[in-house]
């Protein structure tokens, strides 16, 4: 019976995803409202690009310092503060009357969603049974691809009458969600016994209902204080799990993914979409498959487990670049039908793959002593990476071309599927201390 998953589990890992939900949105909506802050203030090219870049500066800073801030205070209190957070940016932006209040409402949202995208996974992982971790941990994902299509939704309906402060306040519905959400939460057993409250953790246990194997594993778990100091995080024993999860989250981000969620329409046109409109459709169409396909790798991930999907998601992603990339090299009529197609099949491939266990492999693999401290180097990677990514396509394009710029990104998928091989773990139906024991 204690196999079943219990509808405690699930309500606490969806309030926690709304976290993901809200750093899909905010990553993608702000394509849309650039176009009209843009008239609205005048804006010069480089304010434009402070106004896309402080977010990402945000998060950076959130992922280095939320773990620590996870590690002390506590995943719920994180995930409260992500919610503060997420209100109080969509507050200043939706008001905004100066350039000032817009970067500084950017700045506060790239700190809730640097920290979300840390504390979510690390949440729902500790609070899942190892048999169902997979799939809940990926209500994250889930929920970012969700986020992300609303976010085009709501720029698309938004376009006619320019409404730039609706595309930003629509963020507050989920973040109101979550906040009285949290209210009815805990926060995890694994946190509650790394500062010494077992009769706590033991109560969370019981309502999370996990196996009786997984209960005793936890409750035996002893940490010294002196143990979860900074300096672990260099010892030899974690040197591994490091490469894995540093790795895993900058491999997510260079084989590509976010030069089709943030210039899809951009690609769209260069292959032949005449009109905005139907570069626009093709648009939304992508967040529709990314969505869809999420939902395939919630089925598959506790099933098949992490490395077969990692494998054939990346083997696919690679397959699909290249011929994105001769079709725009051999100039084939139809070339914007071929395009369409393989950027979708792309996608989907992302979406079994890389997209939702990036982030399930960083939530598994760090020791409980300087977990969350670990995930946030690997998330800092994470955003890093996107942000280099996203600054350096357009100029890639330029110096190679279309053509080569995919066979380039093709490139690094090869090298993402022979990191994958050699160096990750199967993680599948292991709980977090086995896998911690794994590297020992
Ligand atoms: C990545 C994001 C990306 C999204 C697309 C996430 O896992 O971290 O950078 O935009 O997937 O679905």
């Amino acid at each position: 019976m204690k196999d079943k998953l219990p509808a405690y589990t699930v309500f606490v890992s969806i309030i926690a995803a709304i976290g993901g939900l809200l750093f899909g949105y905010q990553t993608a909506v702000v394509s849309g409202a650039l176009l009209f802050l843009e008239g609205h203030f005048d804006l010069t090219t480089l304010q434009q690009q402070l106004v896309v870049s402080t977010l990402l500066i945000g998060a950076l800073i959130a992922a280095i310092l939320g773990g620590s801030f996870a590690d002390h205070f506590g995943r719920k209190t994180s995930l409260l503060v992500t919610s503060l957070l997420f209100l109080v940016g969509t507050y200043l932006l939706t008001g905004a009357n100066s350039v000032l209040e817009i970067l500084t409402g950017r700045f506060i949202i790239g700190l809730g969603i640097g920290l979300a995208s840390l504390v979510v996974p690390l949440y729902i992982a500790e609070m899942s049974p190892a048999k169902h971790r997979g799939m809940l941990v990926s209500f994250n994902q889930f929920a970012i691809t969700i986020g992300i299509l609303l976010a085009y939704i709501i720029n698309y309906y938004f376009s006619s009458s320019q409404d730039w402060r609706w595309m930003f306040g629509f963020a507050f519905i989920p973040a109101v969600l979550q906040l009285i959400g949290l209210y009815f939460i805990s926060d995890t057993p694994s946190w509650f016994i790394s500062h010494g409250k077992k009769a706590k953790a033991m109560e969370v246990l019981e309502k999370t209902r996990r196996p009786k194997k997984e209960e005793e594993v936890l409750q035996k778990t002893n940490i010294s204080r002196k143990e979860g100091r900074i300096k672990e995080l260099f010892n030899t024993k974690v040197k591994a799990p490091f490469l894995v999860g540093i790795g895993i989250s900058v491999f997510q981000q260079i084989t590509g993914i976010n030069i089709v969620i943030y210039y899809a329409p951009r690609i769209f046109q260069l292959a032949g979409f005449a009109t905005a409109e139907s570069a626009i459709s093709a648009t939304l169409s992508i967040g529709i498959i990314n969505v869809l396909m999420t939902i395939v790798a919630l089925w598959l991930i506790d099933r098949l487990g992490r490395r077969p999907l990692l494998i054939i998601g990346i083997a696919g992603m690679a397959a699909s670049l290249a011929v994105l990339g001769w079709s725009f090299l051999i100039e084939l009529e139809g070339i914007s039908y071929i395009a369409v197609g393989s950027v979708m099949v792309y996608v989907s491939f992302f979406a079994i793959s890389l997209g939702p266990i990036a982030w399930l492999i960083i939530s598994e693999i760090f020791p409980l002593k300087i977990r969350g401290r670990a995930m946030g180097i690997a998330v800092f990677a994470n955003w890093s990476a996107n942000y280099i990514v996203s600054l350096t396509f357009l100029t890639l394009v330029e110096i190679l071309g279309t053509g080569f710029t995919f066979w380039f990104y093709t490139t690094i998928c090869l090298l993402a599927l022979w990191f994958v091989i050699r160096k990750v773990p199967e993680t599948k139906g292991k709980t977090l201390e086995q896998i911690q024991n794994f590297w020992e």
